[in-house]
């Protein structure tokens, strides 16, 4: 099968490899009058420049990451002091601006506070290696908070502040935390939990102070700080710098270690790789207790002295105004975001703003290009890469769709790949002599990490739980007796090195001898529906083969127009990708960090006494959807109604 190669393409015509050789497809005029004769050495030529010119800039880029981090570690530079560097070279620039109270902080402002937290928790006998936990969803002082604790060397556990219940326990009693720092809007969150973890951890509740809603022993934290000394405290500093949590779509969140110089690391790598400077102007309205708004976003305050505005929580419909009033030239998203933009009725703010690059994880390619558009933003910054993952890749050349690239003819420089693996249950594919099969361009894999411990660009630091570290973790992967980083990820490189998201491992499902790709066919669905949220995910059907496509459509409305889909459904997708169950609800479950939650909605399948929302099934020999009921049910069980 031919494969276009998009490198050299869009500007002079496509370029095919196929077996028979190499042709080049002129589009108009070429460039310096070259002879038709000479039309398939200049492709060749072109393609091999336009990949040396990748391949060396991303190389750069982590050249120049790799050799800041050596001398941090050298210089044994911490976050907090290169924050102080950053102070002195900003001081009484704007650091912070929390969108919604419009208090600003100076650099000056938010290393006092962060003195007088690190100065108090000293004072109460905290000392380096305890762990506090950071459970926050008012988030003007979130992070002089954990900036004051690592200068000091304690740890801050940063908990999602959506969990309750078992699942805050969870995560703070697997954090080993001596203490809970927490929001007073959480008040009723903590007391409905605080008789569950151990008596000695000591609270601290941030705002508005009710003692009567907070739980006995509880101490405002507001007038401890007032009272804490302002001066630098002078205390070890810890190699650990605090815990993230994984969001959680399956189990229980897992805590991810993030050490000083992968803080460095994840926000350098970005900073270079898209050209970003300290003037740039990031809004972050993602959630802070995650990687991407805390490390991505406001790590390039911390370490490069650029202005971040943090928002509460994400506002599809204040977004471009808050970017417009904040001069923001750079804004940040993640998961489904860039799709609720698009589904707000246009307005003239949203081109109004001088937004050059937007930058995150998880748009759609289904929506690339009209994202880019609509909104007038010049620039797509897609990266890739998880908190506890060492294999980070981005898209430094605005190329549409990609997360990534990887140069193919220098992969010394990142010992990163794809290995074929079985998409369905994740098993990694071996050849005879037990290492993993490489992928070639054009062919689905898993991405995985080379693991050099000694190398600090090469680590992984784990998860708290070391039999969770070990999961994530394979040998022989890219020769005999190594050891990898499994990305859980399936990605597709193509001719150039550039890579592509398909799916996550385990998502995608066989149908009719065929690979399904969940993430594919939610963004083609959503597009058909109006941008509706659409969960899709394979069930089992006694006696079929594979799993069938189910599609789980957030319609309060009842808008959707089954006819109409079925037709449009006909043009954008084959056979056997187009769901055979749907299921309208009111709403999907979502992560705090803007993803679907599939787990429950796996487990209800398609069962109708199960599940009091509206189903239907694609009656294949009627070509229509009809709704599901008991019957109909059984029917299908037994395999008398065919699929
Ligand atoms: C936190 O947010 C809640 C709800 O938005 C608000 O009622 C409360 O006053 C805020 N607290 C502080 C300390 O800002
Ligand atoms: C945004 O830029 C304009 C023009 O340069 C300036 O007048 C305004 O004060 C800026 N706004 C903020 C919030 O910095
Ligand atoms: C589906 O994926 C598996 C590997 O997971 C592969 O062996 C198989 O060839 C694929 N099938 C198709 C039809 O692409
Ligand atoms: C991924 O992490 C492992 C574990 O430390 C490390 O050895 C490996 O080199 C890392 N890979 C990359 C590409 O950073
Ligand atoms: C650690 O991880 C394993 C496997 O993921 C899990 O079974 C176990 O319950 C976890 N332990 C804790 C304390 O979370
Ligand atoms: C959404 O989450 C809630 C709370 O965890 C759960 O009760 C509900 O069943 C979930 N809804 C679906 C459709 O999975």
């Amino acid at each position: 099968m031919p494969a276009a190669v998009g490198c050299v393409t869009r500007k002079y015509g496509s370029l095919m490899i196929s077996k028979a050789g190499l042709a080049f497809k002129a589009k108009g005029k070429l460039p310096f009058g070259i002879m038709p004769g000479r039309v398939l050495l200049t492709g060749c030529f072109l393609l091999f420049n336009n990949i040396l010119s990748c391949s060396f800039s991303a190389a750069g880029v982590l050249l120049r990451v790799k050799m800041n981090v050596r001398r941090h570690l050298r210089e044994k530079n911490t976050i907090p002091k290169i924050f102080a560097e950053t102070v002195h070279r900003h001081g009484d620039k704007t650091a912070l601006i929390f969108e919604g109270t419009g208090e600003r902080w100076t650099f000056h402002q938010l290393d006092e506070y962060s003195n007088r937290v690190a100065n108090m928790l000293l004072e109460r006998g905290f000392k380096d290696g305890d762990v506090v936990a950071l459970f926050m969803e008012n988030r003007s002082q979130y992070v002089g908070l954990w900036l004051g604790m690592a200068k000091i060397g304690v740890e801050a556990a940063l908990i999602n502040f959506n969990l309750r219940l078992e699942a805050l326990v969870h995560c703070v009693t697997i954090s080993n935390a001596k203490a809970v720092m927490f929001g007073s809007e959480l008040n009723d969150a903590v007391s409905e939990v605080h008789s569950l973890m151990g008596k000695e951890v000591q609270m601290f509740c941030s705002g508005d102070w009710d003692p009567k809603r907070v739980p006995r022993g509880t101490e405002s934290l507001e007038p401890l700080l007032d009272a804490a000394p302002s001066h630098l405290p002078s205390r070890p500093q810890r190699y650990r710098l605090f815990y993230i949590y994984t969001s959680g779509t399956t189990g229980m969140p897992k805590a991810a270690i993030v050490v000083h110089s992968r803080y460095y690391r994840m926000a350098a790598l970005v900073y270079y790789g898209f050209r970003m400077t300290s003037d740039d102007v990031l809004y972050d309205c993602l959630p802070l207790y995650h990687s991407a708004g805390n490390i991505v976003g406001v790590g390039q305050c911390i370490i490069h002295g650029m202005t971040v505005v943090i928002r509460k929580k994400f506002s599809a419909s204040r977004f471009w105004d808050d970017c417009a009033k904040y001069n923001c030239t750079i804004v940040q998203y993640i998961g489904e975001i860039c799709r609720y933009l698009l589904n707000q009725p246009v307005r003239d703010m949203e081109k109004q703003h001088r937004v050059r690059m937007a930058m995150g994880n998880g748009l759609r390619q289904s929506i690339w290009e009209e994202f880019m558009k609509r909104f007038n933003i010049p620039q797509i910054a897609e990266f890739y890469g998880a908190t506890e993952c060492n294999c980070s890749l981005g898209n430094f050349d605005n190329k549409i769709g990609a997360c990534g690239f990887n140069s193919r003819i220098l992969p010394f420089i990142y010992p990163i790949r794809l290995v074929r693996v079985d998409e369905e249950t994740m098993e990694l594919m071996r050849g005879p002599d037990g290492v993993c099969i490489p992928c070639k361009p054009g062919e689905p894999g898993q991405l995985v990490g080379r693991i050099i411990q000694n190398d600090p660009l090469r680590r992984f630091d784990g998860y708290v739980n070391q039999s969770a570290t070990s999961k994530k973790i394979a040998h022989s992967v890219f020769k005999k007796g190594d050891t990898a980083y499994l990305s859980g990820d399936v990605l597709i490189m193509d001719e150039c090195g550039h890579m592509f998201f398909k799916d996550r491992t385990g998502d995608t499902f066989r149908w009719k001898g065929e690979n399904v790709s969940t993430t594919e066919v939610e963004g083609t669905l959503s597009r058909l529906l109006d941008m509706k949220d659409v969960v899709v995910y394979g069930v089992e059907v006694p006696g079929a083969e594979g799993k069938a496509g189910m599609a789980a459509i957030a319609d309060p409305s009842h808008s959707t127009d089954l006819e109409k889909l079925v037709k449009d459904m006909e043009k954008a997708l084959p056979p056997y990708a187009r769901p055979v169950f749907l299921r309208f609800l009111l709403e999907v479950n979502k992560t705090g960090t803007f993803k679907f939650q599939k787990t429950d909605l796996r487990r209800d399948s398609f069962n109708p006494s199960a599940v009091s929302d509206r189903l239907y099934f694609m009656d294949s020999r009627r070509g229509c959807y009809v709704q599901l009921d008991e019957d109909l049910y059984r029917s299908i069980l037994s395999g008398k109604h065919k699929l």
